[in-house]
């Protein structure tokens, strides 16, 4: 009988740790990153330090020097979600274009939902989730987060505006990562 019980308790454990190490279940602890571990951007200094500082947030022209950016000339979005926002709570891009999205948490799960759409994303704290997507068309999209993810999760959402490349191409780079009128 106590044998049993010892072989179910092995199993639940390495079951969780095969859970936990798989990236969407994966938690990343600041502690971690204190200790000079966690691979990816460290939650805490997102905003301060790396690519998920401010003035890189948005749609911005790959450049060729930085190793996290694709092709020259092609177009990356990066965004922080966290509770429970996003940042920025919206972004510009030119539609028909693929668009490449690197998305990080600065707390817990998120997970950006482009309504009207499938295309959808997960937001890991210590962890840049990459993908590419192409808007064919000018449109809004509404950005829900589709990941619970504490008291303000029905509230939490961003904006997507899809607007013609030609529109696209003069924009300033902080016009890329707001919505107001122009
Ligand atoms: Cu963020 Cu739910």
């Amino acid at each position: 009988m106590k044998k049993k019980k010892i072989w179910f308790v092995a199993a639940v454990t390495l079951l969780g740790v095969a859970l936990l190490s798989t990236r969407y279940y994966m938690v990343d602890l600041p502690v971690w990153h204190f200790f000079g571990g966690g691979e990816g951007p460290d939650p805490l200094t997102l905003h301060l330090e790396g690519e998920f500082v401010e003035s890189n947030l948005g749609a911005a022209e790959d450049r060729t020097d930085d190793p996290a950016d694709g092709p020259a000339g092609s177009l990356t979005v990066r965004m922080i979600a966290q509770q429970f926002v996003f940042v920025p709570q919206c972004v510009v891009v030119p539609a028909g274009v693929p668009i490449r999205f690197r998305i990080t948490s600065a707390d817990v799960v998120h997970k950006l939902s482009f309504l009207g759409t499938n295309y959808g994303l997960k937001a890991v704290p210590g962890v840049v989730t990459e993908a590419t997507f192409t808007f064919p068309k000018p449109g809004q999209f509404k950005i829900p987060c589709h990941e619970f993810c504490g008291a303000g999760h029905y509230a939490m959402r961003g904006h997507l505006e899809v607007v013609p490349r030609e529109q696209f191409a003069p924009l300033l780079a902080g016009e890329r990562r707001n919505c107001e009128p122009r």
